[in-house]
């Protein structure tokens, strides 16, 4: 007898669970620390254009390929090249699923700093200052602690299920996170030097938008945060009833992604420019210093010049960022999981156990061998991985799935000249624009 798969009970609780994968540290770290070192605006601009012309389409892509077939990523890469080329349809799925695990081996780690940051303002209100300052300096052992932790916490979710554990966790975590946010930017945009900050980042310096770097910084950005290439959208796309306007849902899903990374940005860059006027030295060169350690290095000081003030604003800025790497970190943790149950017959707790465990092994790895692995995973993952998942989708949905893909059924389009436009979109434009900025980033490279 075939088994009823669990599902999102609501296209809301699809659209926050989806958004939830989405933002994430790539939205609160990566993003406002990309802006301030490429040209603020002007960052801001391309990443926008990129995001509509490529991530938004591949997003598309990917959430269509789960819904249309209902299955995990690699039964459903699997059905959709069956006709054609089956094998490579598994095989593009278990790549996918690699690109999960390699995702989730450094983000654990990063999360479980955010973590301890957290913890640490915590104790440091409580008067544990000893403890405090070990929960705020990076060593092994606290990795060793805080990255299982982690992993825990995302496992505690995924093994109860779609509905009750990763859709009830989403609807509950993201408007906590918004309502943070916005009460973090209001704090800091009331502090001297803050609307320095804030012209830094809304006028663009138009002389850095044509720099090939910055362009494909910003597409490896776009990829990141809306989460494409490794399945997560598309085991999520599975869990929807088949038939929703899927073009609705993925353009909610990019716009609250876009605006949470774009009010991050109104947090981060004021907030740089608020510890430059307390003292601290921020740029150098133009260049923020420590690249992307703003957070551990820049902020905490800023903090701390707060005084009391200070600890709560690190406590709920530390939380919020934990949150945010939670839900991205669950639907990561659902694409080998669901790849368990439904194509290895595991029962869905001991498939979360056993692929946490898999996580842990790797992140262990990424502990320990840091400085030569951290970099290379999170390189190969979204300049190789990502990418070259999101051209394969685009070439699948476009030419080589037939049966059940409406965007290949031609009496379909022809009655509708949006959809129509749209399938010649992904079939064309798509595939190509992306080969070209892909060869330009090997020749970068
Ligand atoms: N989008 C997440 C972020 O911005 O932090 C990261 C991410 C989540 C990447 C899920 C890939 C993924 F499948």
């Amino acid at each position: 007898m075939a088994t009823i798969r669990d599902s999102f009970h609501s296209r809301l609780g699809f659209v926050l669970a989806a958004a939830g994968s989405a933002i994430g540290l790539g939205n609160i770290w990566g993003f406002p620390t990309q802006a301030a070192n490429n040209g603020g605006g002007a960052f801001v601009l391309v990443y926008l254009i990129v995001t509509i012309l490529l991530a938004l389409p591949a997003l598309y892509a990917e959430i269509y390929l789960g819904n249309q077939t209902q299955k995990n990523p690699v039964g459903a890469l699997s059905e959709a090249c069956q006709r054609f080329m089956p094998k490579a349809g598994k095989a593009a799925g278990l790549i996918g699923l690699m690109g999960a695990i390699m995702m989730l081996s450094f983000y654990t780690i990063v999360a479980g700093w955010m973590l301890a940051h957290a913890l640490a303002a915590l104790t440091e209100m409580l008067g544990m200052v000893e403890l405090s300052t070990w929960l705020s300096s990076s060593s092994m052992t606290r990795d060793l602690l805080f990255t299982p932790i982690f992993i825990v916490l995302g496992a505690a979710i995924v093994h109860q299920g779609v509905n009750a554990g990763i859709e009830k966790w989403s609807s509950r975590l993201m408007p906590i996170l918004l309502f943070m946010l916005i009460g973090l930017i209001v704090y800091i945009l009331q502090q001297p030097g803050a609307m320095e900050g804030l012209a830094v980042y809304l006028i663009p310096d138009f002389s850095q938008v044509t720099d090939p770097k910055l362009v494909i910084s910003a597409m490896g950005q776009a990829f990141f945060s809306l989460s494409v290439g490794v399945g997560g959208m598309m085991v999520y796309g599975s869990y929807m009833k088949k038939g929703k306007d899927l073009g609705k849902l993925v353009v909610s899903i990019a716009a609250l992604d876009a605006f949470i990374a774009f009010l991050a940005g109104l947090l981060i860059i004021p907030a740089l420019f608020v510890a430059q006027t307390a003292g601290v030295e921020v740029f150098n060169n133009g260049k923020l210093i420590g690249e992307g350690q703003l957070i551990f290095s820049i902020l905490p000081t800023l903090f701390n010049s707060m005084g009391e003030m200070g600890l709560v604003i690190s406590f709920v800025f530390f939380a919020l960022l934990s949150i945010a790497a939670l839900t991205s970190t669950i639907s990561v943790t659902e694409v080998p999981v669901a790849y368990l149950v439904e194509e290895k017959s595991y029962h869905r707790t001991k498939a979360t156990w056993l692929i946490s465990a898999l996580v842990f092994c790797t992140s262990l790895l990424v502990i320990v061998f840091f400085d030569v692995l951290f970099e290379l995973v999170i390189q190969v993952l979204t300049t190789l991985i990502q990418p070259l998942m999101c051209l394969f989708y685009f070439i699948v949905v476009g030419w080589i799935w037939q049966r059940g893909n409406k965007l290949r059924d031609q009496a379909a389009i022809e009655a509708k000249p949006a959809l129509k436009w749209w399938a010649n979109y992904l079939r064309f434009v798509c595939p190509i624009l992306l080969s070209v900025v892909f060869v330009n980033v090997a020749i970068i490279n």
